[in-house]
């Protein structure tokens, strides 16, 4: 199970390890990690699941399809060059030691 890190705007950090399959929305939400809604459960509609990578990861984690840059550029939240959404992020092995960062 990779250990997954989202730190927060303020610098503080959350970390959980989370089972191989599970989308980083839901994981985020097991992991009481704030500012991640994922009002639509995860369907890639409602872009309040926003990351961004950070840049020591973008490689491995790839960069938005153009679909979900779509939805991301529509947010209220402007995305950044290497925000996601996190419920099109699929937790598996080589992403052990992941860092997310939540947008201010
Ligand atoms: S939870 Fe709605 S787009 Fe990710």
């Amino acid at each position: 199970m990779p250990l997954i890190h989202w730190t927060l705007p303020d610098g503080s950090r959350i970390s959980d390890e989370v089972a191989d399959g599970t989308n980083l929305m839901d994981a985020a939400q097991f992991a009481g990690v704030p500012g991640i809604a994922g009002e639509c459960g995860g369907c890639m509609s409602c872009a309040t699941c926003q990351v961004v990578v950070d840049p020591a990861w973008i490689d491995r984690v790839g960069v938005a399809c153009d679909q979900e840059r779509m939805l991301l550029e529509a947010a209220t939240v402007a995305p950044q060059d290497r925000s996601r959404l996190s419920c099109q992020i699929v937790a598996h092995r080589a992403l052990d030691g992941l860092v997310l960062h939540l947008p201010a």
